[in-house]
């Protein structure tokens, strides 16, 4: 039995280019980029204090976190500054399709709930039902 699933996020137009926003699945957040050409998703909980890297600057194919800059891939998790100290975040497969963002994730993580963010709530995709 497949281990994941794909599941509908919102559509593209609710990520603005280089910005991301947070969703919520159960009790785990994501963020999710629009890099332009491609969207890219993440733990949405920098491994340095926790911070909100939805709210974070995209920088490349990275994101540099809010609270004390620390840069992190948005392609494989690692943090690339201040160095290797920290744990690699978990990134989620991502495509766009018919105009509407789709992650992979295991199975057992639930979907999507309603827009959350934790700055600015008006800022958040809307997710899809269904
Ligand atoms: S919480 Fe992200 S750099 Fe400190």
């Amino acid at each position: 039995m497949n281990k994941s699933r794909w599941i509908r996020i919102t559509a593209t137009g609710n990520i603005p280019l280089r910005e991301g926003r947070v969703v919520r699945l159960g009790t785990h957040e994501v963020a999710v980029f629009n890099l332009g050409d491609r969207f890219l998703a993440i733990d949405n909980r920098c491994p340095h204090e926790g911070g909100p890297l939805c709210d974070g600057i995209v920088a490349g194919a990275s994101v540099v976190c809010p609270l004390h800059a620390w840069k992190i891939s948005l392609e494989t998790g690692a943090v690339e500054r201040p160095g290797a100290a920290a744990p690699c975040l978990r990134t989620y497969p991502a495509r766009v399709e018919d105009g509407v963002v789709l992650l992979e994730v295991p199975r057992s993580v639930s979907r999507p709930a309603a827009p959350d963010c934790s700055t600015t709530a008006t800022s958040c995709p809307q997710p899809l039902r269904g």
